[in-house]
């Protein structure tokens, strides 16, 4: 790690370098490809850190995945007394296949916490509900009437469920839900992927997104709930296994209540979360990597929970001192 850097400062080049790798195979159509190499730079940089760092969401257990492994251990004082004992969540590219199209919305995404702050929920399905601040007390619950959720929702907003836009993956599972939100007259924006950036969307006024629902990826609830805990959104989250091989994975995980229902605080219970994504493609908050012969610039947005902290940093790196910097 260079000299003079902080830990956050650390993380936030963890994020940078995973976008960066992923965005030069951007619009190459192969996202194993894309997915592999920002796996392999974050693997490297979180490497580096002053830390003794355990990967609680990565890419799968040892045996399917090589590199950021659940349960893998990183970071310069791994073995030693040293430095402090850091929970990792990562997901070196989220949507890759929007980086493997050129697709807007492909991010690089990590959260950290002291010991036991982020549940470990396996690689399985979540239903999900994710809303901002501004909705964050109204009465929603996964068992309601897409209606009831959507009135409770446009009421918290002051407005009419008319006037609400609601993000849902396009995917043949979620026919009933879509089907269910045009009935009250709702708008959607369907997404092809990506539901973890569409929650940070909803949790930020202005981006004009007010919730995500549907059914997505369990580590991408895990990382939205400490998103939400950051940004003073909420999460509202049901594990649904599909078969009998990922029931047997939660009993494994020691998750007993498979039909628990799970709030941010569940999901991301730590004290000392930090949030970072660096955009790999254009989105609704964050710029995607630009390349400029000589160097690269990058937007990340870096959030800590305790420290009452959102940071947008926007990063120049260049080859040589002398490589001219636009500014725009
Ligand atoms: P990847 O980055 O692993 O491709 O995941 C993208 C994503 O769209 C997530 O945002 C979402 O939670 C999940 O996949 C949905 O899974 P599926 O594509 O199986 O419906």
């Amino acid at each position: 790690m260079p000299t003079g850097e902080s830990l956050e400062q650390g993380f936030i080049r963890v994020c940078e370098a995973a976008a960066v790798a992923a965005a030069q195979t951007m619009g190459y159509g192969d996202s194993q490809r894309s997915d592999q190499v920002a796996v392999e730079a974050m693997r490297h940089e979180l490497g580096r850190l002053p830390m003794r760092g355990r990967i609680v969401i990565g890419e799968g257990e040892r045996d399917k995945a090589p590199m950021l492994f659940i349960g893998e251990e990183l970071g310069a004082f791994v073995g030693q007394d040293e430095g402090l004992e850091v929970d990792i969540a990562v997901d070196p590219l989220e949507g890759t296949n929007l980086c493997a199209t050129g697709a807007d919305g492909a991010i690089a995404v990590l959260a950290a916490s002291e010991k036991g702050g982020l549940l470990h929920a396996p690689d399985i399905y979540m239903e999900k509900i994710v809303v901002g601040p501004s909705a964050r007390d109204a009465a929603i619950h996964l068992d309601a009437p897409v209606a009831e959720n959507l009135r409770n929702i446009a009421d918290a907003f002051q407005r009419e469920i008319s006037d609400l836009t609601i993000v849902v993956l396009e995917r043949e599972r979620h026919e009933e839900l879509i089907r269910d939100i045009r009935d009250t007259g709702a708008r959607i924006l369907l997404i092809q992927d990506g539901d973890l950036s569409a929650g940070i969307a909803a949790a930020v006024r202005g981006t004009g997104v007010h919730a995500v629902m549907g059914t997505g990826g369990a580590p991408e609830g895990v990382l939205t709930a400490a998103a939400m805990r950051c940004l003073g959104g909420e999460i509202y989250a049901r594990l649904t296994p599909l078969d009998d091989e990922q029931r047997q994975r939660l009993v494994d995980l020691e998750i007993d209540d498979v039909d628990r229902l799970y709030r941010r605080r569940d999901l991301a219970p730590g004290d000392k979360l930090l949030f970072c994504c660096t955009g790999v493609t254009n989105g609704q908050l964050l710029k995607g990597v630009r390349f400029f012969g000589g160097g690269h610039r990058s937007s990340t947005l870096f959030m800590s929970l305790n420290r009452k902290i959102i940071r947008f940093v926007d990063s120049i790196s260049r080859d040589e001192t002398d490589t001219p910097v636009l500014f725009k």
